[in-house]
């Protein structure tokens, strides 16, 4: 692909939709809002210059923005902000055939889609995912939520995007490191599904973090084909997209030990060490295959390891997680490079020999 032609992957479903990928997505956002009177654009404050954009191509295109600003990061995840945004569609008088624009990370993808899913029993909304994280995972599939008080998106709808729009240009602003932890849901797409993926980071990792380069567009590409065939099977999380929790178990555990200050993509990096070793340590997954992983995810600057002396609490966590079915623990692994499957209940020993592989 050239610069400026455009990828589109589709997602199935009761409602199906597109997810574009490519630099400048004016054209694609403009034939987005053509039904709309009104049009809010929900941001997050670091994506203000990016937002006035938006807006304009909405106004040449006839309809009235609504300029909606959300605090940063997981503060926009909050009832309160949720509220805020249900008061300003209400004085904008939004009626059912307007639409929500998200522009952000994960966290105001989640709020605005939350925001559009409730407001008059839902309204369309487009997600305009700026983060590689929000590019690669949050903002394809139809997932949206806030955080309360007892937990991490415990309140929140299935309310599948009308559109995703992936500019890449919007990830040359985007820090360093929150590109590098959005790469770890890119590596976990490698095993469960594409092992291209992980040929082309080991072949180029520097290439693999320019987000002007071809290295990292074809890796976005080739991990939300993954994300997107997976939803567009099980729509409602019943069965096959349990897959993308792969290395997941565990990070939620080290999120939440660590008070939700590690980025989610650090914690999956380590979380994908452990249930590779789980696997290979249960007979289930060859040596070469465990041990790429933790070579792969060094590769790219990402953590593998985690402190000996946290295990009780990682363990308590991981019975707690609201994934869990019932109180058997059950993990997501692979059987070889993308074949993934579920372990059912290892026993507790078995579990402790893994995390010694991720802390020693
Ligand atoms: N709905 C889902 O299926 C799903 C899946 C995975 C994660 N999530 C959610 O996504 C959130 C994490 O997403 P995230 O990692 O994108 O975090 P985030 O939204 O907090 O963004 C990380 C930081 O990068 C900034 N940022 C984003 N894009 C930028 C840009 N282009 N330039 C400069 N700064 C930019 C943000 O403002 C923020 O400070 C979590 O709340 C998580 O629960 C949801």
């Amino acid at each position: 692909v050239t610069m400026n032609e455009v990828t589109t992957i589709p997602v199935a479903g009761a409602r199906p939709y597109q997810v574009v990928i490519g630099h400048d997505l004016r054209d694609a956002l403009a034939r987005l809002v053509t039904t709309a009177d009104r049009v809010a654009v929900i941001y997050a404050t670091p994506l203000q210059r990016y937002a006035d954009r938006v807006a304009d191509v909405i106004r040449d295109g006839g309809a009235a923005p609504y300029p909606i600003e959300v605090p940063d990061a997981e503060d926009a995840k909050t009832a309160e902000v949720a509220t805020r945004c249900w008061d300003a569609l209400a004085a904008a008088g939004f009626t059912r055939t307007d639409l929500v624009v998200a522009v952000g990370g994960g966290a105001a993808t989640d709020l605005a889609g939350f925001v559009a899913a409730t407001w008059l029993r839902g309204v369309p909304w487009v997600a305009m995912p700026t983060s590689l994280l929000g590019m690669v995972d949050a903002a394809v599939g139809g997932k949206t939520g806030i955080n309360v008080a007892a937990g991490k998106n415990l309140v929140g709808s299935f309310h599948p995007p009308a559109g995703v729009l992936a500019d890449l240009d919007t990830l040359d602003p985007l820090p360093h490191t929150e590109l590098v932890a959005g790469l770890a849901e890119v590596v976990k797409c490698g095993f469960i599904a594409d092992p291209e993926i992980l040929t082309r980071i080991e072949t180029d990792p520097v290439a693999a973090t320019d987000p002007a380069g071809p290295v990292l567009r074809e890796l976005v590409e080739r991990a939300v084909r993954v994300k997107a065939r997976v939803v567009s099977e099980d729509l409602r999380e019943a069965g096959p997209r349990e897959i993308l929790n792969y290395g997941h178990t565990l990070a939620h555990a080290i999120e939440q030990v660590e008070g939700y200050r590690w980025r989610h993509g650090h914690a999956v990096a380590v979380g994908l060490v452990y249930a590779a070793h789980l696997a290979r340590l249960a007979g289930r997954l060859d040596e070469a295959t465990a041990v790429r992983h933790t070579s792969v995810l060094r590769t790219l600057g990402l953590p593998t390891g985690y402190r000996p002396e946290a295990w009780p609490d990682l363990l308590a966590a991981m019975r707690m997680d609201k994934k869990v079915r019932g109180s058997a623990l059950r993990f997501v692994v692979l059987d070889g490079l993308a074949q993934p499957s579920i372990l059912h209940s290892p026993p507790e020993q078995l579990l402790s020999r893994a995390y010694r592989e991720v802390s020693e």
